[in-house]
């Protein structure tokens, strides 16, 4: 992946004004409660730029030059914790050259430029104080956001970030499959979602999100996580899940019957939503926004939900409906760098996922892939998870466990 980092790092530059500094940082550990912490975060555009995942270090770039500053090796922190990552190994992931340590992170290093840019992501949140904005505080330069220029980067993925998001779907995929064979009435949802992380776990790979096992009306809840419920005979399970690679994210869901077998009236519902999601893969191509692509779903689901007695009248399909069919994909689960009204360009990878949320029927389904722009359509990188009525029910009739 090092030379992945330095293309990123190349159209970031071409971006910064002459005589101008940006300084991106990893991010520190946050303390959680007496001597513990909450997992390390690392910096989503620090990781873009240096395909680093260690917290405490400092990138910065001109438009020419850059510089990785690391920390220093500490016997002490050895023995309790481990090493930590030496300058031949930031070189090797992040192919930048000039690594130097933390000391020499000096005000003369960076206070003679005309511009400092910082990510100042967080700056609208009443959120924890981050590096940048601390730093934004301490030293009184002119600072730019370097935000938007970064995100704009990340929303084209390159050929190896693409490969990335596949691995983190091969994964994702065999999950769902020991989900389906572990699926039986009277478990909680808990116990079907242990079954996608015992694989995940097994690769030590980290989830995207929390996953969603969400059965019977629990699926109209849309970031359902609590999982603590009973699923039951009949009911159908919605999973809204993703394992990652290297922290690029898949974005699945799937909605299975938890005896294995659809019923009528769940096959028709199934039906519509699998109608939409595949309409909206053909309509993928250059130049149309995710904002049109959800218009598809709108029209498709005004007319058949009429057919099948859900709504009276088309106004109501935003009771039904809820949320946009599209989000872009890559290091976050809901990427940065592309909106909704956006045309869609190469390199850009999104979700399509339309759902139907009818609480009084006891059921919710989503069926979301993950899809690539190419030059002239698109090319859905989740293609081999199934998802069509036979064979889920073939599926599970094969490998239920006994
Ligand atoms: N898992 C959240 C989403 O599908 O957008
Ligand atoms: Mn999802
Ligand atoms: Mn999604």
């Amino acid at each position: 992946m090092n030379k992945q980092a330095s293309i990123n790092r190349k159209t970031v530059k071409k971006s910064m004004k002459n005589n101008s500094m940006m300084i991106i940082f990893s991010g520190n550990k946050l303390k959680s409660s007496a001597d513990g912490e909450y997992p390390f975060v690392v910096n989503r555009n620090f990781y873009h730029l240096t395909q680093i995942n260690e917290p405490n270090l400092v990138l910065t770039m001109t438009k020419n030059s850059e510089v990785l500053f690391i920390e220093e090796s500490d016997e002490l922190f050895e023995k309790w914790i481990g090493k930590k990552i030496s300058k031949q190994e930031s070189f090797k992931k992040s192919n930048i050259e000039d690594v130097r340590y933390l000391a020499d992170f000096k005000e003369e290093f960076f206070n003679n430029y005309e511009n400092i840019y910082l990510d100042l992501e967080k700056d609208q949140f009443n959120n924890y104080p981050t590096p940048a904005l601390k730093f934004k505080e301490d030293f009184k330069l002119h600072v730019l956001d370097a935000y938007p220029i970064i995100t704009k980067s990340r929303a084209t993925k390159s050929l190896t970030e693409v490969e990335k998001i596949s691995e983190a779907l091969i994964i994702t995929d065999e999950g769902l499959k020991n989900i389906m064979r572990s699926l039986k009435a009277n478990k909680k949802e808990s116990y079907f979602e242990a079954h996608f992380d015992f694989v995940l776990k097994s690769k030590n790979v980290i989830p995207a999100f929390d996953t969603i096992a969400a059965s019977g009306a629990n699926a109209t809840t849309l970031h359902y996580v609590t999982n603590d419920n009973i699923a039951k005979d009949g009911d159908l399970i919605l999973f809204d899940l993703g394992a990652t690679s290297d922290l690029y994210c898949a974005d699945i869901s799937r909605t299975y019957p938890v005896n294995g077998k659809f019923t009528k009236r769940q096959k028709e519902l199934y039906k519509m939503v699998l109608d939409a999601n595949e309409m909206v893969i053909d309509a993928i191509k250059p130049g149309i926004t995710m904002k049109e692509l959800n218009d598809i779903v709108i029209k498709l689901y005004e007319k058949e939900l009429l057919r099948l007695k859900v709504i009276k009248n088309v106004e109501e399909v935003k009771n039904y409906y809820y949320h946009g069919v599209s989000h872009s994909l890559g290091l976050d689960t809901h990427d940065v760098g592309l909106d909704r009204s956006q045309p869609l360009i190469k390199g850009n990878v999104i979700t399509v996922e339309p759902g139907i949320y009818i609480k009084e029927e006891n059921i919710g389904i989503r069926i979301e892939d993950n899809i690539l722009v190419t030059k002239e359509g698109s090319l859905n990188l989740s293609k081999h998870i199934i998802k069509s009525i036979e064979d889920i029910e073939e599926f599970m009739s094969d490998v239920k466990e006994k």
